[in-house]
């Protein structure tokens, strides 16, 4: 089966085309194109949707066209059509959920109306020469760490799905970014904390680590940001060295959350695997120190982590999502939907 994956949740416009052969085995990558409006957005310190909306529109076609080129594929190879409804921004989604809705009715192909979240689980289905390529086993323990969601979910089989928990404020990476504004970094501030963080003493601020250890899977890191501010204000100036060390305090209190409610989760449950994915999943000290935990508490199970293309948004773990989760609704019945969450 080849699906073509369109993704305009924010802004990244992205095409993918996969092909699927069964249920038991992870997808073929055929093409995957990503065009971003990052640079626009990086100037004015965070994303303003209506110029996000208007590049998607720029880019949209282009993106497609190419993804077909690189697939060497026409676009009466595609099987099937499946694209973001939310979780997003509105006038992003629009483009992507209308163009799809578009080829859907001039191909006579079906609509597979796929949600950004799973999207980010299914980024771990995708095959990839460079990484180990081990079978996924059931039940998984999902951890998405990105911009906009940090939730746990479990996995129970292709299609069924428990959601154990999330923030109650702010995401991870919306942590970071903010944390990153008030030391003066450019937006999106995950990368550039993750590389201040290597040079600075990580022990140097203990920042508190909110639910850390609370009964239920929730997350929260509005107090971090709130320490972080006092810290900044109670430094008579802020030197490199003070930078580093925040980073690299920040950055380990956020790890620590994560990881902890990981692993209290993967034990619940007793799950085989656990799959990391989401813009955070980029950052190689938290994957490094998840897998050391992994091995010394829960050694029988293994950690999944998509190559670092496929942890920011991209429409190849869409069509993955879409394939093994075939949700398929007339294209007249298919919409965009902003506040789309786990039912
Ligand atoms: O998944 P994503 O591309 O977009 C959303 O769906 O939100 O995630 C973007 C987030 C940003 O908050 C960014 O700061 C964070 O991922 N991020 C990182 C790293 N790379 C991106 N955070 C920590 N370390 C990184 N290396
Ligand atoms: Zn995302």
């Amino acid at each position: 089966m080849i699906i073509l994956g369109i993704e305009t949740s924010c802004d990244e416009t992205s095409a993918a085309i996969i092909e699927a052969l069964g249920n038991n085995s992870k997808v073929n990558l055929l093409s995957n194109i990503i065009a971003t409006s990052l640079s626009f957005h990086t100037k004015t310190g965070g994303i303003i949707p209506e110029v996000a909306a208007r590049e998607q529109i720029k880019y949209i076609i282009p993106v497609i066209n190419e993804s077909l080129t690189k697939a060497n594929l026409k676009l009466s190879n595609i099987d099937a059509i499946a694209v973001t409804i939310g979780p997003g921004l509105i006038g992003s989604l629009l483009v992507g959920v209308e163009t799809a809705k578009t080829f859907s009715y001039i191909l006579q192909k079906p609509i597979i109306s796929v949600n950004h979240l799973f999207g980010h689980m299914y980024a771990n289905f995708i095959k990839d020469e460079n990484l180990e390529n081990k079978e996924i086993q059931f039940p998984a323990l999902s951890l998405i760490v990105s911009g906009g969601h940090t939730d746990l979910v479990l996995i129970k089989e292709h299609g069924k799905i428990e959601w154990l928990g999330g923030t109650r404020d702010d995401a991870a990476g919306e942590a970071l970014d903010k944390i990153g504004r008030l030391l003066g970094l450019t937006y999106p501030a995950g990368p550039l904390i993750e590389s201040l963080a290597k040079k600075g003493d990580s022990k140097k601020y203990n920042f508190p680590r909110p639910l850390i250890t609370s009964n239920d899977f929730d997350f929260s890191f509005s107090g971090l940001k709130t320490a972080v501010l006092r810290q900044v204000n109670s430094l008579p100036s802020l030197t490199n060295i003070d930078m580093e060390n925040i980073c690299a305090s920040t950055q380990k209190a956020i790890i620590d959350i994560l990881i902890a409610k990981t692993i209290k989760a993967a034990k619940k449950y007793s799950v085989k695997s656990i799959l990391l994915g989401g813009g955070v999943a980029a950052n190689q000290t938290l994957k490094d120190e998840l897998k050391q935990k992994i091995n010394i508490d829960l050694p029988s199970v293994d950690l999944f982590v998509p190559n670092k293309k496929f942890c920011t948004d991209n429409a190849a773990m869409i069509a993955t999502a879409g394939f093994f989760n075939q949700q398929i609704l007339p294209w007249k019945k298919t919409e965009a939907n902003p506040q789309l969450y786990f039912d």
